[in-house]
């Protein structure tokens, strides 16, 4: 069984996650790469047209990257409950004087455009996550020399993205920045209080396939711990938010910073899928939001929109991992050396 990731793509096993909202813009992909880690790029939420250009500009670097797609789901919504749901956001949208939209019931996020893009100038390493994409798209990237690598949360989903024939997993502990990629519902949890490492041992012991181990890593010693476990590389995402290169937002880079902030949790608030973000008011105050997943997120983007140009903190999604404590102001590269040890 071969654990090992190809070093011509993966460098020293450090991968800067795709952080779709903003913070992965090429600078910070470029500079991860040049480091001698692995930069991505984040297709999620951006339109065909843009993405092309961030493709555009990463292929010019000549370096090595990633680009992660948010596979589309067929969603069942409750309809009632989202109605409901944004019955209760008016008040916050009539303060904010913002327009709330009428719901959108489907999922536009452009998947097709977005992987034709891919298949005509494919980067070095594609990854997924919320689901499974189509095996005819990873067969298809595969056959133009991509490695592709799937999101996980569990052994039961690690096994059925080996069957679909990807190249690698990311291990995705609950305590991970944004939203859980977990695509396999009913079968068992995760025991509470299990380690990133324990859960990277159990996936390893359950695929024959390479590692990345992702989810509240905030040290270099936690980085080792879980590399350890699996043989892995690691996939790091809070860690780089602060980063100059990063293209987060200044309220949410502050509030990184911000020792008023004491703990991170997991909402479906902002988006109608379970991230975790450092614990604000709106998080408090909707804390029994529904599911429903896109249609949630463009319900409240007009809200999170108008609490970033008012600087306020808790009005918008914080995403960040369990590790933010240690999120600092410092180029991206450092974090790449200091993780590499
Ligand atoms: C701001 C933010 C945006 C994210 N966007 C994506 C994304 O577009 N695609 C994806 O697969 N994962 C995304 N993630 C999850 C990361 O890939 C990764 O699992 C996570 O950052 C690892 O945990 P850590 O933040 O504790 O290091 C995001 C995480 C954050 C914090």
């Amino acid at each position: 069984m071969d654990r090992a990731l190809p070093a011509e793509l993966f460098g020293s096993g450090i991968v800067a996650a795709p952080l779709a909202g903003g913070p992965s813009r090429p600078q910070l992909a470029e500079a991860v790469s040049r480091a001698g880690g692995l930069g991505f790029i984040a297709a999620g939420y951006k339109a065909a047209d843009a993405f092309a250009r961030e493709l555009e500009a990463m292929a010019a670097t000549g370096l090595a990257f990633g680009v992660n797609l948010f596979v589309p789901k067929a969603e069942e919504y409750d309809r009632e409950a989202i109605l409901a749901y944004r019955e209760r956001l008016r008040p916050l949208a009539d303060q904010l004087a913002v327009d709330l939209p009428e719901p959108r019931w489907a999922d536009d996020d452009g998947y097709p455009a977005k992987l034709a893009l891919l298949l005509e100038s494919p980067p070095g390493v594609v990854s997924f996550t919320f689901a499974l994409p189509p095996a005819d798209d990873v067969a298809r990237l595969r056959a133009r020399g991509v490695f592709t690598v799937q999101t996980v949360t569990k052994a039961d989903e690690a096994k059925a993205a080996q069957e679909l024939g990807v190249d690698a997993v990311v291990v995705q502990h609950p305590g991970a920045g944004g939203h859980s990629g977990a695509f396999l519902s009913g079968t068992t949890p995760a025991p509470a209080g299990q380690t990133l490492a324990e859960l990277v041992a159990q996936v390893s012991a359950a695929v024959g396939l390479p590692l990345l181990a992702a989810g509240g890593i905030g040290t270099p010693a936690d980085a080792l711990t879980a590399r350890d476990a699996g043989d892995s590389g690691v996939q790091l995402g809070t860690v780089f938010l602060r980063t100059p290169e990063a293209g987060t937002n200044p309220v949410h880079r502050a509030a990184l910073g911000d020792p008023a902030f004491e703990r991170t949790a997991q909402t479906r608030a902002f988006s109608g899928k379970s991230a975790r973000g450092l614990e604000n008011r709106f998080m408090r105050d909707f804390a029994d939001a529904p599911s429903g997943y896109p249609v949630i997120h463009y319900l409240t983007a007009p809200l999170r929109a108008a609490a970033v140009a008012a600087g306020d903190a808790h009005g918008t999604n914080l995403w960040a991992g369990t590790g933010w404590r240690f999120a600092r102001d410092e180029p991206a590269a450092d974090v790449v050396a200091r993780f590499a040890g």
